[in-house]
């Protein structure tokens, strides 16, 4: 009896004395982070500054993007999101984070545990720092320069015309029906990405290629975004593991097989084909440039995902507020088909000159941006300077895109779909500068003149052979979830052949 009480307290002693330094060791961790750490003058809720959670949280929610842009609106330009972390929605602070490394000016590097490896561990172009992104970079810049886009020309034109002819076949088959323009802009991206990445068609847009393509992407995307719970806090590896579904785990990898054996096929087939696509070009450069086919995998991902989504994306998204503006519709179908007197007249050195459907895309890019969270860097051991402030070394910073470009000291009446912003002087007084869809500076967007060429030519096709209008049951479609890119709902639209 004696002895049993004994261990009793003995046990009650242990455990009280465990429950008390977890307490003080977390009364002292949320005291650290609060008043000691440097970060600790920044606003944002207090719970946010001293744990991950609340950002870990809203990212599987989906709804961070909400949750940031709503604690700028409350705190102003700069908040603490995470102890390590800060979000900004000013445009100042572009040079300072995403800037060129100048005399007394470190660069930043992208946060790791942000982006998570490649799918083989490889280094590429989006993930890499240091040497290997400058090796990278200088070797896919051919293929994106302006002769290369020229020469490619044909090429995306090609797929634009396969999308018109497949909405005519849809409509002349059936005048009423409901076509979802996500998709049809989905496939198209993705037959020209396919093209210039594997250097033969998908087949998504005739209809005998596998579109599984499509939803593996995004799925690809939303499970890093997922990941991220166990890059940012390891130990709980084992149970982020879990929370992704097997069947979606298995679609990713599947599909970066397809990816591995294309490049295979593209490689070995002909080294010296003169095709204008990524590799022939990639593989007609000096020996030193070169890059391993395992690189060559884990780009050929890179450039799958980065130069698929986004840019159907953006077309998606202009489109939609297109439709719920139809005086800036009437506006661009006019110069569209006041431009062209035939649709195999539009060509993309014209497109690039045309006043309206330019702003349109800007305007479009703004008020959605297809990368619409903050991009992740790691501020350099000795600390940064942004926006005149200096930032301790080992801090996250990023500019949140969607804050940014609805923050009404940068945009006046941020919320509005207004083109005209962006010619004359009546929007003079925004800050045009805090404008970065395709970020800023040596990590920029290699892929941002090709995206302009699809976004114009894709555009200018669609409005000129069809009258569109928006299907009710897409009314409030822009209200969707974010895992990093945007959860795009379907885009239901029913269209008319232009007499
Ligand atoms: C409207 C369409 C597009 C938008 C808004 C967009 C946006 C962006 C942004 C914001 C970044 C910076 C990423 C970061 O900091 O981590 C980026 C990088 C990149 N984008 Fe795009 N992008 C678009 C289309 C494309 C296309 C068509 C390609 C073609 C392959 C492409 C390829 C890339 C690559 C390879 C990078 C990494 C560049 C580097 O780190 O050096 N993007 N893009």
């Amino acid at each position: 009896m004696l002895l049993q009480s004994t261990s009793s307290l003995i046990l009650e002693h242990y455990i009280s004395t465990i429950a008390t330094s977890i307490i003080l060791l977390l009364v002292s961790h949320f005291y650290y982070q609060i008043f000691i750490n440097p970060l600790g003058k920044y606003p944002g809720p207090k719970f946010a500054a001293s744990s991950r959670i609340p950002h870990l949280y809203h990212t599987f929610k989906g709804d961070l993007l909400e949750w940031v842009t709503g604690l700028h609106a409350k705190h102003g330009d700069v908040v603490r999101v995470a102890p390590d972390e800060l979000s900004y929605a000013a445009g100042e602070a572009w040079k300072g984070i995403y800037g060129h490394a100048s005399a007394g000016k470190p660069v930043t590097e992208k946060d790791t545990r942000f982006y998570g490896p490649s799918f083989n561990g490889s280094p590429d172009i989006i993930r890499s720092n240091g040497p290997d992104h400058a090796r990278f970079r200088r070797n896919f810049s051919h293929a994106f320069s302006d002769r290369a886009l020229r020469e490619q020309q044909s090429l995306i034109c090609g797929y634009a015309d396969s999308l018109i002819d497949n909405l005519h076949k849809t409509t002349k088959y059936n005048p009423k029906a409901k076509i979802n323009m996500v998709r049809m802009f989905n496939l198209t991206t993705f037959d020209i990405m396919g093209d210039l990445t594997f250097g033969e068609s998908l087949n998504l847009l005739a209809g005998t290629g596998n579109t599984s393509w499509v939803s593996a992407i995004y799925v690809s995307i939303k499970t890093n975004s997922l990941r991220r719970l166990a890059r940012y806090i390891p130990w709980t590896a084992p149970i982020a593991q879990k929370l992704i579904p097997e069947e979606l785990a298995q679609q990713s990898v599947a599909h970066y097989q397809a990816s591995q054996e294309r490049v295979d096929k593209r490689v070995d087939a002909n080294h010296t084909l003169q095709k204008p696509d990524i590799w022939g070009i990639v593989m007609s450069q000096k020996e030193d440039l070169r890059l391993t086919r395992t690189e060559m995998y884990a780009n050929s991902q890179v450039f799958m995902v980065a130069g698929t989504e986004t840019t159907a994306t953006a077309l998606s998204g202009l489109l939609y507020h297109l439709l719920m503006a139809p005086d800036k519709m009437r506006i661009i179908v006019e110069e569209v088909r006041g431009t062209f007197a035939h649709d195999s007249d539009i060509d993309m050195r014209t497109l690039e000159h045309m006043t309206y459907l330019n702003a349109c895309i800007e305007e479009g890019l703004r008020i959605y941006p297809p990368v619409p969270v903050g991009l992740p860097r790691v501020t350099p051991e000795e600390g940064l300077l942004v926006c005149g402030e200096h930032i301790p070394g080992k801090t996250a910073v990023s500019i949140h895109h969607w804050a940014t470009y609805r923050n009404a000291r940068n945009f006046r009446l941020p919320d509005q779909f207004i083109p005209e912003r962006w010619i004359g002087d009546e929007f003079a007084t925004d800050n045009k500068a805090a404008f970065q869809p395709f970020s800023f500076g040596p990590r920029n967007c290699i892929g941002k003149n090709l995206a302009y060429h699809e976004m114009r030519l894709i555009l200018a096709k669609v409005l000129y052979n069809f009258e569109i209008s928006l299907h009710p049951e897409s009314v409030g479609w822009e209200k969707q979830k974010t895992f990093f890119l945007w959860e795009k709902k379907d885009l239901m639209v029913q269209l008319k052949a232009r007499k």
